[in-house]
């Protein structure tokens, strides 16, 4: 019987670790599966998804810039999808219906608490960024017990729009960007921004930062270094990118099509390793 068949789907996508990670994966659990990368453009991209599905494809990862794009395509949701309006796994269920799910902010919670042993429970939290990557992380943030969460974004709308749409006025407050250098200090600053995927530069005064802030990056790599040096600079306590996010993610994935969540630690450290 032929291997069975998964995908990550991006655009662009070629320096994807999910097939390394997802064979590591695969090897540790004694599973034999194939693992391709699938560079679509935006407007090929749903009938590239179709194709995939129809040949016998079980699964695929979703990466940037087709998101919200795999949460449209697909016949039921995840609650953590629905409330990101995103979805980074597509599963093909047995009836041939596509199902959604959102595994970041599930990726990040456990990244944070579980390898780097924060205990989120005491953190005033900054959320930089109300686009599809904060809207994916939110819900998990103040489910995992952050005292508060105050997001901020250049243009307000989507800043009120995501508190608005969390509905918890004690504990969630929208800012405006103008805003930083007069809302005070936070011990837990989160970049959900695409400004280093874009190769753009963050304006962030050095005063948001409090004396013991963990500083995180949703990304990795390249896009990551701004904001980390940034961090830092300014003091942080701490500086983490998002690669042990990456690889929890890709395990709650794992676990979706294979029944068993695969130890992420070594996969994890290996390209720790190789990233060196
Ligand atoms: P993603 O899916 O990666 O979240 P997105 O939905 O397009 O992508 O959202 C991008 C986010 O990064 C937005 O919050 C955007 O702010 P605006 O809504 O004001 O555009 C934010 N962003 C992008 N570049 C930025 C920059 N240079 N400085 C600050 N915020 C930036």
């Amino acid at each position: 019987m032929p291997a069975a068949q998964f995908a990550v789907f991006g655009h662009p996508v070629d320096h994807s670790l999910s097939p390394r990670i997802h064979q590591a994966f695969a090897q540790q659990c004694g599973i034999e599966l194939s693992y391709r990368i699938i560079d679509a453009v935006p407007e090929d991209f749903a009938s590239a998804v179709r194709g995939f599905f129809d040949e016998g494809g079980r699964g695929a990862n979703v990466t940037l810039p087709h998101k919200a794009a795999a949460f449209a395509l697909a016949d039921e949701h995840s609650l953590a999808a629905s409330r990101a309006g995103t979805a980074n796994v597509l599963t093909c269920r047995a009836d041939g219906q596509l199902a959604a799910h959102n595994t970041d902010g599930n990726g990040l919670v456990r990244d944070l608490t579980e390898r780097h042993r924060v205990d989120l429970h005491s953190h005033h939290a900054l959320l930089l960024g109300a686009g599809g990557a904060a809207r994916g992380v939110a819900w998990h943030l103040l489910d995992a017990g952050v005292r508060t969460l105050t997001i901020i974004n250049r243009s307000p709308a989507a800043a009120a729009a995501l508190a608005d749409a969390i509905g918890e006025p004690t504990r969630v407050h929208a800012r405006y960007w103008d805003d930083l250098a007069s809302i005070g200090s936070y011990d837990l600053i989160i970049n959900a921004t695409s400004a280093g995927i874009l190769g753009a530069a963050l304006q962030l005064p050095f005063s948001v930062l409090d004396s013991r802030a963990l500083c995180y990056d949703l990304s990795y790599g390249a896009a990551a270094n701004e904001f980390l040096g940034w961090a830092r600079t300014a003091g942080a306590r701490c500086a983490f990118d998002g690669l042990g996010m990456l690889v929890e993610t890709a395990a709650d994935a794992f676990a979706l099509w294979h029944g068993q969540r695969p130890a992420t630690e070594p996969v994890y450290q290996r390209l720790r390793r190789q990233a060196a």
